[in-house]
């Protein structure tokens, strides 16, 4: 059995995808559940989320990384030469918390991944093209049964481009964080037909190999719903502005992403809003400082007076959004 992997989408940059990996990663840790974050965006944001200066200079600066396997990247190179994918050494956060760090040289691997997409439809050996596309799903996989894990949350860049594709293929939920604005309507509008043709596109490989030698990921791509972010640096609009954006979202998620028909006379039920989510204003550069998520911050970290009441609401609104992702993908705790 493979272990379910979430993925935080939205081709427009800058809408909180990184931001939630890190805290929803630590908030779905300390409710017991065990946890794998993976970063396949070639920016390495949530890699220099998690780890210190020093930290990252080993990953990234070493002399030789050709031998190694502390990135996504290194893990997958092999596959560029005769090699195959190597197990991932990862990076522990928390007891129950592991990341596999993401790499800047991943970028480099996207003309790769592109070239590979059209021979899994071919009629020649399969083996190789497989492996390479599905290589990202393979390395999280590795890591997850290292650690037990229960979930792995993905992040991954804005764009659709090769490495999303291969990213999203690995991907059994979807979540899309957006903001309140014409761009971010924009990219839903493409963003709903991409992930459908991507779902196709894959079952199509996947029912060209008639006997994989190795497990594939499903590319279900399931949206689980979308997080709304209300920090959007164009907030300094009037609220005017933010609401007639808002309020087109539920009915143009409905129709680009679950491609549902919906009658202009109906009024769209906002079901799949999983959070509006607050600007964290000082909380936020106070949390970066000490690589901690906003709900974790002390009074030792500045988290004094106001900013504790701040500290305690992020607590129960991240609470909140992982117990709804959680039961929206078939998680949801137990009662003993
Ligand atoms: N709830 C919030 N309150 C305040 N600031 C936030 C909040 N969420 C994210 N930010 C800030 O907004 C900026 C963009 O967030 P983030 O990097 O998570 O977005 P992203 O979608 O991952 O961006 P990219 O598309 O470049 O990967 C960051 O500076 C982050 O600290
Ligand atoms: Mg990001």
């Amino acid at each position: 059995m493979s272990v379910p992997v979430l993925t935080f989408f939205n081709n427009k940059g800058g809408v909180g995808k990184t931001s939630l990996v890190f805290h929803l990663a630590w908030m779905l840790s300390e409710m017991g559940k065990r946890v794998v974050t993976i970063d396949l965006d070639p920016q390495a944001n949530l890699t220099s989320a998690f780890l210190s200066e020093d930290d990252l200079e080993l990953l990234w600066d070493a002399d030789d990384t050709s031998q190694r396997n502390s990135t996504i990247y290194q893990c997958v190179r092999p596959l560029t030469e005769v090699g195959d994918i190597l197990a991932p050494q990862t990076q522990r956060i928390s007891p129950r918390l592991h990341l596999v760090p993401g790499d800047l040289a991943l970028a480099g691997f996207e003309d790769f991944l592109s070239q590979e997409w059209p021979n899994a439809l071919g009629s020649g050996s399969l083996y190789r093209p497989f492996r390479i596309l599905s290589s990202f799903w393979q390395v999280a996989q590795m890591a997850a049964q290292q650690h037990g894990a229960d979930i792995i949350l993905a992040d991954v860049g804005p764009n659709l481009g090769a490495i999303n594709r291969s990213a999203l293929i690995g991907t059994d939920h979807v979540v899309i964080p957006l903001a309140a604005d014409l761009f971010s309507l924009q990219g839903l509008r493409n963003l709903g037909p991409t992930l459908q043709a991507w779902r196709a596109d894959w079952r199509k490989r996947v029912d060209n190999w008639t006997v994989p030698a190795f497990p594939l990921p499903a590319g279900s791509m399931k949206p689980v719903g979308y997080i709304l972010m209300q920090h959007s640096e164009r907030l300094s609009r009037p609220a005017k502005a933010y609401k007639k954006w808002a309020d087109r979202i539920p009915s143009t998620y409905q129709q680009s992403v679950l491609n549902q028909a919906r009658s202009p006379l109906t009024p769209p039920i906002d079901g799949d809003c999983l959070a509006r989510l607050k600007h964290y204003r000082s909380l936020v550069p106070m949390a970066q400082e000490v690589r901690k998520p906003i709900f974790q911050l002390t009074a030792a970290d500045g988290a004094i007076g106001s900013h504790s009441y701040a500290v305690k609401d992020a607590a129960s609104d991240f609470r909140a959004l992982a117990d709804d992702i959680l039961k929206r993908i078939g998680q949801e705790e137990q009662p003993p």
